[in-house]
């Protein structure tokens, strides 16, 4: 298959979606959200695919939404259609482990999507914001829920009141990434983090992902709860009793997914 706005390769049990707009800054268009949606769509199934990696260039994740095509839009073609619902979610919605690699500009929907991903890790050239106030509109993948609850309601509001950029110590001092990296080992470092969750039970790997997700959308009694239920749950797999007698053997795990 081949893609038009994005690049793909993928190297054992990783895949990577490049953004590849470079014109643009990676302006995130209907189009590419539709190929990222594919590909992702097509991961989901794969059962060899134990990591994604999303990324970009390295002067831009993506600077927002495509504001060349929104600018006509009406409240209906928005509304009906719900293009962010249809391609941009599907990040949201995918179910194995994805992380963002984000170097350069991850300004409105480039930080949306970045933040939608597992776990951010960012160049020290990276730059995240959500300027859309001075386009007179705001956040709308999501930014105005996910930045705040990563990084709290003081910082969000002034992000997203201001439009002011945030460097990647920021980021990182404000919680929203995991890492910063230099520049030029950002691809090295995200790689060699993605091959080790893939490495592990992917059944167990997504299992922990939702479970981490739920964190949000729940109590903490309720939350606890489902982390109970789904832990009992990984003792009927394979893996289990494979990953703790390969520790009481002290050998290597072999995981089969199972
Ligand atoms: N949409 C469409 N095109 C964009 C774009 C965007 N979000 N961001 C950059 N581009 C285009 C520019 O129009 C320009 O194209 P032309 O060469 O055809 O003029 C090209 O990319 C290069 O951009 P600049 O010349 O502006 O590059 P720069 O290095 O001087 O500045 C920048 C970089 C600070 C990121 C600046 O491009 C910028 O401010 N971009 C817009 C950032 C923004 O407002 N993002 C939010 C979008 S709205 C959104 O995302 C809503 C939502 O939540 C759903």
């Amino acid at each position: 298959m081949s893609y038009e706005m994005i690049e793909f390769t993928r190297d054992a049990g990783v895949a990577k979606i490049r953004l590849n707009r470079p014109k643009a800054l990676n302006a995130l268009c209907n189009d590419m959200m539709a190929e990222v949606a594919q590909v992702l769509g097509e991961l989901e199934r794969d059962d060899a695919i134990g990591c994604v990696i999303l990324t970009g260039s390295d002067k831009a994740f993506a600077a927002g939404a495509d504001i060349k095509e929104m600018q006509e839009n009406q409240y209906l073609d928005i509304y009906q259609n719900d293009p962010f619902n249809t391609y941009h979610e599907a990040i949201e919605r995918f179910r194995k482990p994805i992380i963002a690699a984000v170097s350069g500009y991850a300004l409105g929907g480039g930080c949306e999507i970045a933040m939608m991903c597992d776990f951010i890790i960012a160049a020290d050239n990276a730059k995240f914001g959500q300027p859309e106030i001075t386009l007179a509109v705001m956040p709308g993948i999501g930014g105005t829920q996910r930045l705040t609850r990563a990084v709290g309601k003081s910082l969000a509001m002034d992000l997203c009141l201001t439009g002011r950029m945030m460097d990647a110590e920021e980021a990182l001092r404000s919680g929203l990434v995991a890492r910063v990296v230099p520049l030029d080992e950002l691809q090295d470092t995200v790689e060699e983090a993605a091959r080790k969750i893939a490495s592990m039970s992917l059944p167990i790997a997504m299992m922990t992902k939702e479970t981490i997700n739920v964190a949000f959308e729940t109590t903490l009694t309720q939350g606890i709860r489902f982390e109970r239920r789904l832990f009992q749950s990984m003792f009927s797999t394979e893996d289990q009793s494979e990953g703790m007698t390969a520790f009481i053997e002290k050998r290597q795990p072999h995981f089969k997914n199972k």
